[in-house]
């Protein structure tokens, strides 16, 4: 999957799929479940860190899983989600750390949460040659500054700023874009006056791809996930029911059965209990010489 691959999936209407990835081992299964594209966000602080917001994600960790999901994933168009503060600070930052991601990592391109205060920052990665997704709508890095997780370009007010904002990332040369928590008649409007792909999180049918947070979609994290997320799996349940039953057949000695355990031939057990039995009581590793290989 590249770039264009992505650009010619809008041009003849085939939705993309894409899903937040943060392993190896999750990588190999959707390459091979055909998922389009995997985006390494820094949700990884929140579902894999435990922490209650994106903010603690870290530059060089997320560039070392990002290299992880690649390897496991050779084929999928790769996002490496940008960490807070690693390119709000100024342009020559956020080229230094997202280059660092594209060669590193290997991923395909960097997304950075955006609106129009960070047009020059976009311009300037993209002569850098950085492709850059812009993430537009809710963006959770902002959140301490906006007040919280809130649906954007809910009034007319606010759905053209959010519209002038997604034609000003295409001028500065995003090569895609991202909505969060947008309206879906907002997000249709943007999609059809743009030719960037568009891809949309709680954000409505008419974007050309959806992305989810795997945790969610697999109900791997516990709790309620947001009601608009639509649920895959229930693993959660699964998982703890699985590592319950580990735990009462250790205790209950169930477990580990003959087939889970490694057996000696008989004729070498027999060996060794003689050679045991010849020394009498003592089986300290004072070995004799005499004895070469035991
Ligand atoms: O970091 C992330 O996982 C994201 C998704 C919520 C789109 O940005």
């Amino acid at each position: 999957m590249t770039i264009g691959t992505l650009r010619a999936r809008k041009r003849e209407g085939q939705k993309i799929s894409m899903l937040t990835c943060y392993d190896f081992s999750t990588a190999k299964l959707m390459e091979e479940a055909g998922i389009d594209s995997l985006l390494v966000g820094d949700t990884y602080a929140e579902v894999c860190l435990g922490h209650s917001t994106t903010l603690p994600a870290k530059l060089d960790h997320m560039v070392t899983i990002t290299e992880a999901v690649r390897r496991g994933a050779p084929s999928a168009y790769l996002v490496g989600d940008m960490p807070y503060l690693s390119y709000q600070i100024c342009s020559e930052e956020a080229i230094r750390n997202a280059g660092e991601f594209m060669s590193r990592a290997g991923c395909d391109c960097v997304k950075i949460e955006v609106d129009r205060r960070l047009v020059k920052t976009v311009e300037a990665m993209s002569a850098a040659t950085i492709p850059v997704m812009a993430h537009l709508g809710l963006r959770p890095q902002s959140i301490q500054s906006v007040g919280g997780y809130k649906v954007q370009g809910k009034t007319a007010v606010d759905a053209i700023g959010l519209i002038e904002d997604a034609k000003m990332m295409e001028g500065a040369g995003a090569i895609a874009l991202l909505l969060e928590a947008v309206p879906t008649e907002v997000a249709q409007i943007i999609t059809e006056s743009t030719s960037l792909p568009v891809i949309g999180i709680v954000s409505g049918p008419h974007v050309d791809g959806q992305v989810l947070v795997m945790h969610d979609m697999l109900g791997y994290g516990g709790g309620h996930p947001p009601k608009s997320v639509k649920q895959y799996a229930e693993l959660y349940g699964q998982l703890v029911g699985a590592f319950r039953s580990y735990a009462a057949e250790v205790r209950s000695e169930a477990f580990p059965a003959a087939e889970n355990s490694i057996a000696m031939d008989t004729t070498e057990v027999a060996e060794l209990r003689r050679i045991l039995s010849a020394r009498g009581s003592d089986t300290t590793c004072a070995y004799p010489s005499s004895s070469p290989g035991v």
